[in-house]
């Protein structure tokens, strides 16, 4: 597949059949997404594989977290309001998101539980977590964004899907506790993969992008 053809295939996956990857697949993957760029080529990326019983231990640590009542408490600035256009955008994703499964507008029990599906990855085999030293702060975020759509589009060419998870940024304990890191180390976010379940509506999301013209112009 051609770049273009990979970003015209790419959509964020929301569920997973439990088929495995196989180990060379799965390595030659992250090895090729190694080859990203980074600022001054620091390659600040701290890359978490999860799958597995520490998959199924990360589960059961983020339901606690929900469950205790605790606050997102995520380890950067991570917790935008969005403004004006870009709020709207976010209503849009959220609304294609909720009408691929039926769920209504005013439905907020319906929409947390389906929110909650994040710290359960959407019963995917496989998770990643983006994570690196505190202190880069967005010198490192910008390196660890481009990472991820180098692995996003990776997973892409061997017909793997994939959800890039904000979500998995916000309680970043549980992820420190049972991956056994360092203070030091800061989850930024994180993405489920695996193949993708082909007949779940959530999967059918289809989401839009402005114009060139509205985001891109041409200084001659
Ligand atoms: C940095 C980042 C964080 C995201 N966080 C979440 C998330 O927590 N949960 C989720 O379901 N989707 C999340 N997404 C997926 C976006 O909602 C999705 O990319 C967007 O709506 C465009 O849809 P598409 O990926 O299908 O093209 C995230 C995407 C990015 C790039």
């Amino acid at each position: 597949m051609s770049v273009e053809e990979l970003l015209q295939n790419r959509v964020s996956i929301r569920a997973f059949s439990d088929k495995p990857i196989a180990d060379k697949a799965l390595t030659s993957i992250f090895e090729n997404a190694q080859l990203s760029p980074s600022n001054c080529n620091v390659q600040p990326w701290q890359i978490c594989v999860v799958s597995g019983k520490s998959l199924d231990e990360l589960k059961t640590q983020f339901m606690q977290t929900l469950m205790s009542g605790s606050k997102p408490n995520p380890d950067f600035n991570w917790l935008p309001k969005y403004e004006g256009i870009h709020r709207e955008r976010q209503f849009g994703s959220a609304n294609a998101l909720y009408n691929s499964i039926n769920v209504a507008r005013e439905d907020k029990k319906a929409r947390q539980m389906a929110m909650v599906r994040n710290w359960q990855f959407f019963d995917a085999p496989y998770a990643v977590f983006f994570t690196m030293d505190k202190y880069l702060d967005i010198m490192g975020a910008v390196d660890l964004g481009i990472y991820a759509q180098t692995l996003s589009l990776l997973l892409t060419e061997q017909g793997i899907g994939s959800c890039m998870q904000g979500a998995l940024g916000q309680f970043p304990e549980p992820v420190r506790k049972v991956l056994n890191l360092p203070d030091e180390r800061g989850i930024l976010f994180g993405m489920s993969f695996g193949y993708a379940d082909e007949n779940a509506a959530i999967n059918k999301t289809k989401t839009d992008r402005a114009t060139l013209e509205s985001a891109v112009a041409f200084f001659n």
